[in-house]
């Protein structure tokens, strides 16, 4: 069955690498001592974005859910100390895991999709390609085969040797931080407003468990009411499933309408008042720049496209390890002499 998809897969991204020549691949940080360079495997191992990209594809053909979960993987990587694979690291005597975050924890997934991708490569060409840059690489190939955009991906980030489970806790925005925390978490990333709202746009696809939206439904700012910016019957429809209490895992697609696509009918929700997390909706509520953007992706889909293929190279460039720094790991959940 693989190879029924590995070929279109191929044929998908050489498409996507020519639509994406036309964007800049800003770093960021200036201070960065090395930048990174989208063709740093070409030698040292030529089959590497095949191998990445025939594996999410036959992961997404089994799990329909998975290119959300390895594209979130990669944010939640990026914005604890930068994008080094942090997040991937089991815990052991050395190592607290941040899978045991509260953004992480019983909601980040993907992670054997991960595995399988680094064995097939270790087996390819060994030591070469970094855990960092196969969740950077996945996350666009679930971008592409979603229906979304592609772009060229940066590459020759390193490992870590480390983790921050309390960076992981602080750095990631919760979905009932204020708007204005939320531009805070993403303005010390090297992330502005524009960012923000079109990365915000992959909740397009994937779910989302009640616990993080249960307070609008019942009780959202202490008095006993739900949040008024969620659509009355929406809310209505959401409560059965996620009750006042228990249901905590109950899982909900964070677009309903096109669960499955990656389009621009995210912001379309947000502007019918039907952004399932505080955090989605507050775009449109809660400040005029943000507002303007929602309302030009819901119109645009193409200028959302490039947003968001931009954005997602700018977070990827987010403090990335690069040469002494680090260790290309044989197994992504260890660091190698530990
Ligand atoms: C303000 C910033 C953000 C907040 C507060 C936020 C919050 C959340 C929450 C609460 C969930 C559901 C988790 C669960 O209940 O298990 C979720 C899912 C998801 N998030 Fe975000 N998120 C943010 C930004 C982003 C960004 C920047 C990306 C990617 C570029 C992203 C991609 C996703 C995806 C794809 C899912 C679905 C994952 C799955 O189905 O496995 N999010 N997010
Ligand atoms: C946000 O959610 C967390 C976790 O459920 C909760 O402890 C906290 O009180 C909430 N904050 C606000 C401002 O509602
Ligand atoms: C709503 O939350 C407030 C503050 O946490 C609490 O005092 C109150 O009892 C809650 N009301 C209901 C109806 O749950």
């Amino acid at each position: 069955m693989a190879a029924a998809f590995g070929f279109p897969l191929v044929v998908l991204l050489v498409f996507s690498l020519e639509l994406a020549s036309a964007f800049p691949s800003g770093a960021p940080w200036g201070q960065q001592q090395q930048q990174l360079d989208p063709h740093v495997y070409d030698r040292s191992c030529q089959q590497a974005q095949q191998i990445v990209a025939s594996i999410v594809g036959k992961a997404h053909y089994q799990d329909p859910r998975m290119a959300a979960s390895l594209i979130r993987l990669h944010f939640h990587d990026c914005f604890v100390k930068g994008c080094d694979a942090s997040i991937l690291l089991d815990s052991s005597a050395v190592v607290v895991s941040e899978k045991r975050s509260n953004p992480n924890r019983d909601s980040a997934r993907g992670f054997e999709v991960i595995d399988e991708i680094k064995a097939a490569l270790e087996a390819a060409c060994p030591h070469t390609v970094s855990c960092a840059d196969i969740l950077a690489l996945a996350a666009r190939d679930s971008t592409v085969m979603t229906g979304g955009p592609g772009w060229i991906v940066p590459l020759g980030r390193r490992d870590s040797r480390d983790a921050s489970v309390q960076g992981s806790n602080n750095d990631i925005p919760a979905p009932n931080n204020t708007l204005p925390t939320i531009i805070t978490k993403f303005k010390l990333q090297g992330l502005d407003i524009v960012d923000l709202v079109a990365l915000l746009g992959s909740h397009t696809i994937g779910d989302s468990r009640c616990t993080s939206f249960r307070q609008r439904l019942y009780n959202q700012t202490g008095n006993g009411l739900p949040d008024f910016t969620l659509d009355a019957s929406y809310a209505a429809a959401l409560r059965p499933g996620c009750p006042l209490s228990g249901g905590d895992q109950n899982l909900f697609f964070l677009d309903p309408v096109t669960p499955f696509k990656f389009d621009n009918q995210y912001y379309k929700n947000l502007l019918a008042y039907r952004g399932l997390l505080s955090s989605d909706e507050v775009l449109l509520t809660d400040s005029p720049a943000t507002a303007e953007l929602v309302k030009l992706y819901a119109a645009n889909q193409d200028i959302f496209f490039q947003h968001f293929a931009q954005s997602m190279v700018k977070m990827g460039n987010i403090s990335p390890l690069t040469g002494g720094s680090g260790e290309i790991r044989a197994n992504c959940r260890r660091v190698n002499h530990n």
